[in-house]
C-alpha cells in the first residue's frame, strides 16, 4: 500500500481526531459528513462525527457536520442516493472536507454499508474534493474478513481510522493511514507524548507477519463465519422476537424485539460462560465478535439457542419485533 502511517496515540478516538483534523486542513474546508448510526468514539471531535448522537453531557455538534440517513433507514435506495447527493451539493453550503463512514456500523447495531452504497460515496467525494475516511476501527484488522474491511468493495480511502485488534494480543494501539499527497501535517504539528506503546509495536508486527503474510486468516474467517451465520438464522427462526443475523465475517448481530431482551440475552449468556455485547441505536442488537481463531464456536451457538430458550419462556407476551432497522 502506498499510504503513509501516522501513530496518532493509542485509541480508536485519538485515530478519528486526527484524521477528522487533518482532512478540514488538507480539504481547507470545515463540514464533515456521517451516517445516521455511526459511531467513532468519545473524545469530543469523534463524538461530532458520531451519527449515533451525543452522550449525557456533552452538547450535540450542529457546526460543520451532516447526517446522511442510513440506506437501512430509507424507503428506496433512490431516496438513499438523492440524500446523499444532497449532503455534497446543498444550495448555500460549500462541499464537504470529508465523508467519514465504517463499512460495517458496529456500535449502530451490527448494519453493513453495501459496496453500491460505499462507491457512490467514493464517487461524489472524489468529484467534490471530499476526503473519504473509512473509520476501520471495528471493522477492520480481519473482522469481517480481509485485514482492510473495504478491499472487496473496490474503493480507495484517502484516509483509514485503525485500532482495537491491530496490536494482536488486545494492547491499547492506533493509527491513521494517509494517501501521501494528504499529508500535509507540519513536523510536530500532531505530537504527544504516547503516540506510540512500544510493546504493542512488536506483537502488531507479528501479528501482521504471522496471520497476514498469507492469506490463509481471511479465508478461515469467512469459513468460521459461515456455520455461525446457518446456527444465528436458524435460533432466530425460533422466535418472533428475533430477526435474522446481520454483519459479514466474525461481526454479527442478533437483532432483537427490544433492549429489554437483547440485555437479557447478554446477561444470561453472561452467566453461562459467554460474553456478547449489545449494541444498537436502541440497545436491541446482540452483538458476536469471537476471536477470529475462534476454534468451538459450536459452544456459542448453543449457549445462545438455550439462553433465547430462557427469554422466550420468560418474555411478556405480545411484545414482538418491530420493523427492522
Ligand atoms: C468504529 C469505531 N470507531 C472508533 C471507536 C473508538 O475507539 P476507542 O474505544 O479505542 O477510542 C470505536 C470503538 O468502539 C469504533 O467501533
Amino acid at each position: 500500500m502506498s499510504y503513509r502511517v501516522q501513530f496518532t496515540g493509542p485509541a480508536g478516538t485519538t485515530a478519528v481526531e486526527a484524521a477528522v483534523r487533518l482532512a478540514r486542513i488538507a480539504a481547507g474546508r470545515e463540514r464533515i459528513v456521517h451516517l445516521s448510526g455511526s459511531y467513532h468514539g468519545m473524545t469530543r471531535d469523534s463524538i461530532g462525527v458520531s451519527g449515533l448522537g451525543a452522550p449525557r453531557g456533552v452538547p450535540p455538534a450542529t457546526r460543520g457536520v451532516t447526517t446522511v440517513p442510513h440506506e437501512l433507514e430509507q424507503p428506496s435506495a433512490g431516496r438513499a442516493s438523492e440524500e446523499l447527493e444532497r449532503a455534497f451539493t446543498a444550495p448555500g453550503s460549500t462541499p464537504p472536507a470529508a465523508f467519514i463512514v465504517e463499512t460495517v456500523q458496529g456500535e449502530g447495531g451490527v448494519r453493513p454499508t453495501t459496496t453500491t452504497r460505499l462507491r457512490e460515496i467514493e464517487r461524489l467525494c472524489r468529484a467534490h474534493g471530499t476526503l473519504l475516511v473509512v473509520d476501520d476501527i471495528q471493522a477492520g484488522c480481519g473482522r469481517t474478513g480481509p485485514f482492510l474491511s473495504f478491499e472487496a468493495d473496490g474503493v480507495e480511502p484517502d484516509v483509514v481510522c485503525l485500532s482495537k485488534s491491530l496490536s494482536g494480543v488486545g494492547l491499547p494501539m492506533g493509527l491513521v493511514l494517509i494517501r501521501p499527497s494528504l499529508d500535509v501535517w507540519d513536523p510536530g504539528e500532531y505530537s504527544g507524548t504516547f503516540r506510540g506503546n512500544n510493546l504493542a509495536f512488536v506483537t502488531a508486527r507479528l501479528a501482521l507477519s504471522e496471520w497476514w503474510s498469507d492469506g490463509a486468516l481471511r479465508q478461515s474467517v469467512s469459513q468460521r463465519s459461515e456455520p455461525l451465520v446457518q446456527g444465528l438464522t436458524a435460533i432466530a427462526a425460533r422466535h418472533d422476537w428475533l430477526a435474522p443475523p446481520t454483519g459479514r465475517g466474525l461481526m454479527l448481530g442478533l437483532p432483537c424485539a427490544d433492549r429489554h431482551v437483547a440485555d437479557l440475552v447478554s446477561t444470561l449468556a453472561f452467566t453461562q460462560g459467554l460474553l456478547v455485547e449489545t449494541c444498537g441505536r436502541r440497545g436491541e442488537v446482540v452483538k458476536l465478535l469471537p476471536p477470529l481463531t475462534v476454534t468451538k464456536a459450536e459452544v456459542a451457538l448453543q449457549i445462545l439457542e438455550h439462553v433465547t430458550d430462557q427469554v422466550a419462556g420468560s418474555r411478556p407476551v405480545g411484545s414482538t419485533l418491530p420493523a427492522a432497522t
